[in-house]
């Protein structure tokens, strides 16, 4: 019964985060389009309904997983077995983070948690130590539990050779593009000028 409703959860904050992924990958093309596709995406996650329904399963997907890590600690045995409680556990950390400040940067310093927000970290020094790898490793999560469960799921379809090489092909797509995502918001593509309201929350000026 927890086995399925983590996974029903999973698939409500999957559809969420495919898009969510696509929109930080359209920072390549620029700041702008990356706002301007935000703000219409927005119209449909920030509806009361859908933000709460997101936001309790985020919290059930943080408590159900690390009870499934805990629940199978030790019996773990192969690489994918052991990916999928490492990537978990990145994931339950990340998001408890990433949702938790994004919320507080809209009710307390009621800032637009938009492209700056989240590029701000990156630009003010020291703080692209923890945020650079915090946002790579976050994807590169993603794509790794993605290929956890593609592992498990077709175990009675393809032989262990085709889902293991397929496993990793997912987790090195991941990573590439995790990579171009982290370098537009370093502005590695083009400059980024992050607004002073935005580095003034990490004490930048
Ligand atoms: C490079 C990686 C990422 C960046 C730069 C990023 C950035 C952002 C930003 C700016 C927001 C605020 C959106 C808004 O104000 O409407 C947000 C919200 C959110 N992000 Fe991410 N995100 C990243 C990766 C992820 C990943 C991997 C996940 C899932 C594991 C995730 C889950 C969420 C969720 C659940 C919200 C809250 C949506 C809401 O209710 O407003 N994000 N993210």
């Amino acid at each position: 019964m927890l086995h399925k409703l983590h996974r029903l959860s999973a698939c409500l904050i999957g559809s969420f985060i495919v898009v969510h992924l696509f929109n930080h990958l359209l920072a390549i093309g620029g700041i702008d389009t990356h706002i301007a596709f935000m703000e219409s995406f927005r119209r449909l996650y920030r509806q009361p309904v859908v933000e709460v329904l997101l936001l309790i399963s985020v919290i059930f997907q943080i408590g159900s997983g690390i009870y499934f890590i805990k629940a199978r600690w030790g019996q773990r045995r192969n690489v994918f077995e052991r990916l999928q409680a490492v990537s978990g556990g990145y994931l339950a950390f990340f998001l408890l983070n990433h949702v938790g400040s994004v919320l507080f940067g809209r009710a307390v310093f009621d800032l637009d948690t938009n492209f700056f927000f989240a590029a701000a970290g990156i630009h003010v020094s020291p703080f692209q130590y923890f945020f650079i790898p915090y946002y790579f490793f976050a994807v590169v999560a993603i794509f790794a539990h993605l290929a956890c469960a593609f592992y498990w799921l077709t175990r009675e379809q393809l032989d262990l050779t085709v889902r293991t090489r397929g496993g990793y092909a997912i987790i090195i797509l991941g990573a590439f593009l995790s990579l171009l995502i982290v370098l537009a918001f370093s502005g590695v593509f083009y400059p980024v000028d992050i607004p002073a309201e935005y580095k003034a929350t990490y004490g930048g000026v």
